[in-house]
């Protein structure tokens, strides 16, 4: 890592994390050292998220997240270890030093300056002639001129080397146009323009940078679309097309729609908080960036076949996250931008303020599936809407829609409604019976909670812990004769951290989550933050961390099938001698 040592120490004196923290959680103080909140990367009613102000770490019982504040800003906020500091070396009005930038980091930044030079390329074509058919196209589809300054559309002209030629002259070389995807290599090794002949939507991500490209068509033909691939700055399932714009909007939620052309039309028509998600259904990342900024999200996908599927695998992802979903039917017309061209903004707005909620649609959606006016089928409806409904929190809401469905199907109210309060009492009993039998089950306890990370050795992994928790707290026992090396531990990912951590004692480094941070997963880091908080006694160091070597040793043999007994006995008795 080319960040100097000293600058991270710095900036870490100067981010204080319950500070930082609270830019995004609500931190209340409990009893003890500790503060609590709901964790921010995953959905909980009750809080297991908590901030050591003495240690400056954050972990999460629920779901085990946990690091430094350097680590919280990265998971966050989705940013890399070096972004991370920059972002924290902002907020702390610290100048990053020059030599920071990483290769890597000096390409990104390379490629985003690429891409914003490339999208004003673009935008100018509009006011030459090679622009013009794009202009048509813009002029066709009701597109206002506002519009174009506001998403910075642009043409790309119908010629093989108009782009490439213009970047060259600025500076970029053709490998620099090829890693941003802008141009693709031809048979003979030249390159040429990957854009050609399209109304050009640059997509933006929410710090503003300039990431990525959605070309259209002119007209009819194929592909309608062209994105820029995936490259070191663009990743399609984690950016969502117009949250830039939409982030800054007043209205409390965001709209959910399809296509790019649906986003800007919606724009058009007043309604600033649109966003679609680049041509994929939603992805569980879009759905947690989307919930940076709001907490209700209307769909408008497009009223076909796919557009009601994806809107019900929007809706399981969102809810995950407690955002609340409402679903728009666009009875009449084929997408948002049609809606609102047939039948004006006005309309629109009326749709919008009386869209479904979940409930309803998702109501809907089971009742589609069956004939109600044969029996059984109508039967399977009532099972089947009831389980939904024994699942909503709310009494009363429980009771009104257990009432609207009785009435349905002509039933008496109050044997759905009962039915209904039976079924929830079930669901309830079933979930305190499985939360128990976690809290009872010590040896899952002592699993992390990630699947990767997961112990086949538990007795061998809690020794291997204890030398990582006593290194950790007490670097000088690094010198302790016997100290396995990473591979011999029987855990990969015990491995890892444990490696980090030598490889830093031994260049007199110092050993924090925070440095670490740039070294280990996200799910690594969690794990070494339990890890730490597991109690260790530092007064007899050396013999714990002999006993643990011994432990990890033993254990080895075993594994390996146990054949060499008398050695295995040997060891025992050495062990016991060391104790007595
Ligand atoms: N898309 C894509 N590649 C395609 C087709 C679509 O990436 N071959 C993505 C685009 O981001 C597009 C979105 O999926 O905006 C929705 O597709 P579609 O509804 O076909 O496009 P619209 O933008 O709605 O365009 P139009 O109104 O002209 O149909
Ligand atoms: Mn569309």
């Amino acid at each position: 890592m080319a960040i100097p040592e000293k600058f991270i120490q710095d900036l870490v004196d100067r981010s204080d994390i319950v500070d930082v923290v609270s830019g995004y959680v609500r931190l209340s103080k409990r009893s003890g050292a500790n503060m609590f909140g709901l964790c921010p990367f995953h959905s909980e009613k009750t809080p297991s998220f908590s901030v050591s102000p003495d240690k400056q770490i954050y972990h999460c019982f629920g779901c085990g997240k946990g690091g430094g504040v350097i680590s919280f800003i990265m998971e966050i906020e989705n940013l890399s270890y070096p972004e991370a500091v920059a972002f924290l070396a902002k907020r702390a009005g610290m100048q990053m030093p020059e030599e920071t930038d990483s290769a890597e980091g000096r390409k990104r930044a390379r490629m985003l300056a690429l891409n914003k030079d490339a999208a004003r390329w673009f935008y100018a074509q509009l006011s030459q002639p090679a622009g013009a058919p794009a202009v048509a196209y813009i002029q066709k589809r009701g597109i206002s001129p506002a519009m174009v300054k506001n998403f910075g559309l642009g043409a790309a002209p119908d010629t093989w080397d108009g782009l490439r030629d213009a970047m060259r002259e600025k500076g970029y070389t053709e490998n620099e146009l090829f890693d941003a995807g802008l141009v693709k290599r031809g048979r003979q090794g030249g390159f040429y323009d990957a854009f050609r002949n399209r109304l050009m939507f640059p997509v933006i991500d929410v710090r503003g940078n300039v990431i990525g490209f959605s070309g259209r068509i002119l007209g009819d033909g194929e592909p309608k679309y062209l994105n820029s691939p995936e490259t070191l700055v663009f990743n399609k399932s984690r950016n969502l097309f117009a949250l830039n714009l939409a982030k800054k909007s007043k209205s409390g939620y965001i709209i959910l729609s399809e296509g790019n052309i649906d986003v800007v039309s919606l724009h058009q028509a007043g309604f600033d908080s649109a966003v679609a998600s680049l041509g994929t259904s939603l992805t569980p990342e879009q759905a947690r960036l989307i919930s940076r900024y709001t907490n209700e999200v209307i769909i408008a996908y497009d009223n076909d076949g796919a557009g009601l599927k994806a809107s019900q695998r929007a809706i399981g992802i969102m809810e995950k996250l407690d955002i609340k979903v409402r679903v728009l039917r666009l009875n009449g017309a084929k997408d948002p931008d049609e809606y609102i061209k047939t039948k004006g903004p006005e309309a629109f707005r009326k749709l919008l303020e009386g869209s479904e909620n979940q409930m309803d649609y998702r109501l809907r959606a089971i009742r589609e599936k069956y004939d109600l006016s044969v029996t059984e089928q109508k039967s399977d409806y009532l099972r089947e809407a009831v389980e939904l409904l024994a699942r909503l929190p709310d009494e009363v809401r429980r009771q009104v829609y257990a009432m609207d469905l009785a009435r349905e199907l002509g039933l008496p109210s109050d044997v759905i409604v009962a039915d209904v309060e039976r079924r929830r009492d079930r669901l309830v009993k079933s979930m305190f019976k499985q939360t128990q039998k976690q809290q009872t089950q010590p040896e899952k306890q002592l699993q992390p909670p990630t699947r990767e990370l997961r112990y086949d050795d538990p007795a061998s992994a809690a020794a291997e812990e204890g030398i990582i928790r006593l290194l950790y707290l007490e670097p000088s026992l690094i010198s302790t004769p016997g100290l396995p090396p990473p591979e011999e531990f029987s855990a990969p990912g015990l491995g890892r951290i444990y490696g980090a951590l030598r490889k830093r004692i031994e260049k007199g480094q110092s050993v924090s989550t925070d440095h670490l941070a740039g070294e280990l997963t996200g799910d690594e880091l969690g794990l070494l933050v339990a890890i730490l908080q597991k109690p260790e006694t530092l007064s007899r160091s050396r013999q714990s961390i002999a006993d643990y070597i011994t432990k990890i040793n033993e254990q080895k043999q075993l594994r390996s099938g146990g054949t060499d007994l008398m050695a295995l006995r040997d060891q025992l008795k050495k062990k016991k001698g060391y104790e007595g």
